[in-house]
């Protein structure tokens, strides 16, 4: 029996309640699925921060190397400046293991309202490849004079050929699977040198792939056409800080944060990716047991496809689509009653009893 050894991180808020209830649909499918999970619990937080001045430790990339995969919940909790949880934890991360995509799939569920008027489920049905390593944030920069009338900032973009690359062909791959179509958020009128050579390398990479259609929008018309016509798009590849805009704006469009799941991926697997939900910690609900587990548990379902685990995977989506169809045991953030646990429940609850019944993708 596969067993796959999992590093654990909740952090803080939210995260401590969303991830154990993960990790129960996560058990229950491994069960019909005939593999486990061997994890390994990290207490990396701002909690962590708060008593001992350091969100992980300073081996804490090595203790988790060789890892299959990493679970995070969120992390940023008051009290602790977003900038310090965030370059303490998750960018080292992300950095250190060359998750060189940020993965946000966007699907119009039936049980969610959008906000968008006059939707039905499964117009909506794309995936937002952000780049993640590099771009505009990166930490090269300074200042100069400071506190004189001259006073100076930099910040300077990196955009590489290697880079560039990398995150197109991965967008390419991805849509191989899907409508073949692949859009490319720019900025070129304006950003005179990187987003030209962006698109230089758009043009290039698309020439691997014949028999795709493509497309590429200035990031401002883009994010116009993510709210009016969303039917658009099926694979969108994005620069660190466009595909960060488009990537929050996307699950906006299909409803609540508390359902949207992410992935940081190695695609090469020679280190180990991290899985998220979108949402934050959310100090203003946490404690409370009313929060949306479905962000977390999807994240899970990324994480056992990531992993090889296909079956498993579309079992817990299928899943998932069923009980937000259903409504009779949603979060208050989807108008319901219900707490962390029930939905959780209920989720498990509409598991195959085995996965070979399982729908594909
Ligand atoms: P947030 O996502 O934590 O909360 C925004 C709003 O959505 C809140 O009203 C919250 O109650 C609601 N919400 C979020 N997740 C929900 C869920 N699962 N179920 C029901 N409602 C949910 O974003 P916010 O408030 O901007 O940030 C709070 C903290 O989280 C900050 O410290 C921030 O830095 C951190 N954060 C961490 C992220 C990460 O770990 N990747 C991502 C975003 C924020
Ligand atoms: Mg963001």
């Amino acid at each position: 029996m596969t067993t796959y050894s999992v590093a654990v991180i909740p952090g803080d808020g939210i995260g401590n309640e969303v991830v154990p209830e993960a990790q129960r649909v996560l058990e229950a499918v491994a069960r019909s699925g005939g593999f486990s999970f061997d994890w390994t619990h990290y207490d990396w937080s701002c909690e962590r921060f708060a008593r001992t001045g350091a969100m992980m430790p300073a081996d804490g990339l090595a203790q988790i190397r060789d890892k299959d995969a990493i679970f995070l919940g969120a992390v940023g909790f008051p009290g602790v400046p977003d900038h310090v949880s965030l370059w303490g934890l998750l960018i080292p991360i992300r950095r250190g293991f060359h998750q060189y995509v940020n993965l946000r799939p966007v699907k119009l569920l039936a049980g969610v309202e959008s906000p968008l008027k006059g939707r039905e489920p499964g117009s909506i049905d794309f995936y937002v490849v952000r780049e993640n390593n590099e771009g505009e944030y990166s930490s090269i920069g300074g200042r100069l004079y400071d506190g004189l009338d001259d006073e100076l900032v930099m910040q300077q973009s990196i955009f590489t050929r290697r880079g560039c690359d990398r995150v197109m062909r991965y967008a390419f791959e991805l849509a191989k699977g899907r409508k073949k179509h692949v859009t490319s958020a720019t900025k070129s009128n304006g950003i005179s040198h990187t987003m030209p050579y962006w698109d230089e390398r758009f043009a290039a990479i698309s020439t691997e792939y014949p028999g795709f259609t493509t497309d590429q929008f200035h990031i401002d018309i883009l994010t116009a056409h993510f709210v009016r016509n969303p039917d658009w798009f099926d694979v969108i590849v994005a620069s660190n800080l466009f595909g960060d805009i488009l990537s929050d704006l996307g699950p906006a469009v299909v409803g609540s944060i508390g359902i949207a799941p992410g992935g940081n991926i190695n695609p090469e697997k020679e280190y180990p990716s991290m899985f998220e939900p979108v949402h934050g910690s959310a100090p203003d609900i946490a404690g409370k047991g009313v929060a949306n587990p479905i962000g977390q548990i999807w994240s899970g379902a990324m994480m056992l496809r990531h992993l090889g685990e296909e079956a498993a995977a579309a079992a817990i989506e299928s899943a998932i689509e069923e009980v937000l169809a259903r409504r009779d045991s949603l979060t208050r953030d989807l108008g319901g009653k219900a707490g962390t646990r029930e939905l959780t429940d209920a989720i498990i609850g509409a598991l195959p009893s085995s996965l070979a019944r399982a729908p594909a993708a």
